[in-house]
């Protein structure tokens, strides 16, 4: 058992007044999106992965949990405010950049050429035994093969073509190894989950597992996948990568975090795709 008396301390603190009394739980609802080649309908609820099933029967993307008019946003390529940032992805893609003029499209032709990584990743990489995000591997071929500086982990060169990569994968569903050598990764990341962090002394799981469902402030408490990511976010007006996700949500347990591509989130990431094993690569979602 976790000591309830803290968690209720903490929840007092933010305003989680309702623990357990007003649960509300996600909206049933299903996602189809209108694209340019058509419609397609995401998995949005799936039963939960094998290691997860002590915890919970079944998995929701955090798009069950958002209000009426930011789940719509996400129904049509059109009104989604994230496409903007795959079309600037795109160029990207296409411009020549390296240090001999090369692009990404020199070497790979078509983004669709990275169809189905997102929902893969993050993964050990079988050569170098590294734990990837699509990040590093971006990273890898701009240095490496390019020529030039690393982009930042969080800057807008690489969440745009994060989000052009990802949106190849729509509809793919998650499916993180969690075994061989991703082990040792996911087990750390998993250790992380269950820490409890700050003055608030407030881990992952204390909000997106034992009170999932319930309001936090205004907010409804997902159960904080990453299948959606990297999302368009309302509040901030910008595309927010997992990793930056992370970082948020330990500050506000007024923390010191991690940074967004350090050894620690990155494992978070393998971990925490993992209870999305499942749900649908969303590319490119819309919270709030
Ligand atoms: C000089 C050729 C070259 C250029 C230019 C290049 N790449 Fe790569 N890239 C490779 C090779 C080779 C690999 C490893 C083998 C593979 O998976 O295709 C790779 C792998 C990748 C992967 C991992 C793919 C996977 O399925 O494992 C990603 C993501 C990627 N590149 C993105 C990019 C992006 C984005 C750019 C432009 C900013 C870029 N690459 C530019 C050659 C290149
Ligand atoms: C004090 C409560 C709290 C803690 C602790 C917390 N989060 Fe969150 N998290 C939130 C709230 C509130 C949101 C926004 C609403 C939602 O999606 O749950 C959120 C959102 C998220 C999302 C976005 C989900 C989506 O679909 O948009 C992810 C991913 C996430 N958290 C992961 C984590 C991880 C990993 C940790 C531990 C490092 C963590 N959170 C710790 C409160 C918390």
């Amino acid at each position: 058992m976790r000591s309830h008396a803290t968690t209720l301390a903490a929840a007092a603190l933010w305003g989680l007044g309702s623990l357990g009394a007003a649960l509300a739980g996600p909206v049933e609802d299903t996602l189809t999106v209108t694209t340019d080649a058509g419609e397609i309908t995401l998995v949005t609820t799936a039963p939960a992965p094998e290691h997860l099933r002590d915890v919970f029967d079944t998995i929701y993307s955090g798009w069950h949990f958002r209000e009426d008019e930011t789940r719509d946003l996400e129904r049509d390529d059109f009104d989604n405010p994230g496409m903007v940032f795959v079309d600037r992805g795109r160029d990207m893609w296409n411009a020549e950049i390296g240090a001999n003029g090369e692009s990404c499209a020199s070497c790979h032709g078509g983004p669709e050429s990275m169809k189905g990584l997102r929902a893969v990743t993050p993964r050990v990489d079988p050569e170098s035994g590294k734990l990837m995000l699509v990040e590093d591997y971006i990273n890898e071929c701009v240095t490496e093969r390019m020529g030039r500086e690393a982009w930042g982990m969080t800057s807008n060169e690489m969440k745009d073509m994060l989000a052009l990569i990802s949106l190849q994968s729509r509809g793919e569903i998650v499916n993180v190894a969690i075994d061989g050598p991703a082990r040792p990764f996911w087990e750390k990341g998993r250790e992380l989950y269950y820490t409890r962090f700050g003055q608030l002394e407030m881990s992952c799981a204390n909000c997106h597992e034992d009170n999932w469902g319930n309001f936090i402030r205004a907010d409804h408490l997902s159960q904080g996948q990453v299948n959606g990511f990297p999302t368009y976010r309302l509040k901030d007006a910008g595309m927010v990568t997992a990793q930056q996700r992370f970082v948020g949500c330990v500050r506000d347990t007024r923390a010191e975090t991690f940074k967004a591509g350090s050894d620690e989130f990155k494992a978070l990431e393998l971990y925490v795709a993992s209870r999305g094993n499942g749900l649908a690569v969303e590319g490119v979602s819309v919270r709030h």
